[in-house]
């Protein structure tokens, strides 16, 4: 078996689809979760992590029979609902929001550092975003739930576990794509987001997997809790 082990949710597109494939690339043991499988070259779980319980006790008994030497876990899946005020937001939605980005994240976590209690190289990397740290209005979900992984991971250092909570800049993805399609009368800053397309501001997926994994790697990763991939 490969000793070096990464996990990455949200493998399916965007941001987690290129980690995936470029930690393959370099010879990494890949499990990747989300709801759709693409017929990847490593394993897959089709799961949704809106439902994480069930996922994180399978997460947690399939990695007791395994022994990396180093394991990865890149908690990367996340969802934006459709941009505007809260109370417009189904509650199906609202949940569906917290329980990935949040939710998933917290049970993932605990299940890995469990699950492989005796890896002495167990790293996680949180994938946070600017809006953790600074709030927008229409998007009160999914500022909530990247504030609460960054506490999270700050928490966790102080119990000695090796995380940072990663914002990785503006990525051109679908969730970039929701939130330029965003209705103006329900999103005040929709424009920002369309700017930052038309202006070549987006980063590709492929160059921040690059740099994230690059940085996932370094001695140092988590030397701060928090941390900006612009800023490494
Ligand atoms: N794009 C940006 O500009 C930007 C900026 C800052 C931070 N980020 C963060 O970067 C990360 C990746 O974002 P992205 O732009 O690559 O997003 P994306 O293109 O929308 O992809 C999201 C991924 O999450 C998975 N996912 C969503 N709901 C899920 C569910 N219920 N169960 C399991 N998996 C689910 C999706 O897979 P399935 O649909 O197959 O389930 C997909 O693989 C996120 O944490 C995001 O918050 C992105």
């Amino acid at each position: 078996m490969n000793k070096h082990l990464a996990i990455v949710t949200g493998h399916s597109r965007g941001l987690g689809a290129a980690v995936a494939d470029q930690l393959h690339a370099q010879g990494w043991q890949v499990l990747g979760i989300s709801r759709k499988p693409r017929a990847a070259p490593f394993e897959e779980w089709a799961a949704d992590l809106a439902d994480p319980l069930p996922v994180a006790e399978r997460l947690q008994a399939w990695l007791a029979e395994r022994q990396p030497a180093r394991l990865l876990l890149i908690n990367n899946a996340a969802l934006v609902t459709d941009p505007g005020p809260v109370a417009g937001v189904p509650l199906a939605a609202l949940s569906a929001s917290l329980r990935v980005g949040l939710e998933a994240v917290v049970l993932l976590s605990g299940a890995v550092l469990a699950g492989a209690a005796r890896c002495p190289d167990l790293r996680i990397v949180n994938v946070s975003s600017g809006l953790g740290r600074r709030p927008m209005a229409a998007a009160a979900p999914y500022c909530a739930v990247k504030a609460g992984m960054d506490m999270f991971s700050r928490a966790l250092q102080l119990e000695g576990v090796r995380v940072t909570s990663l914002a990785p800049g503006i990525i051109d993805t679908d969730m970039q794509v929701q939130l330029r399609s965003g209705d103006p009368s329900r999103f005040p800053d929709v424009a920002r987001f369309v700017d930052f397309k038309a202006s070549g501001a987006l980063q590709s997926a492929e160059d921040t997997a690059r740099r994230l994994i690059d940085f996932a790697l370094r001695p140092d990763f988590d030397r701060e809790p928090l941390s900006d991939l612009r800023q490494v």
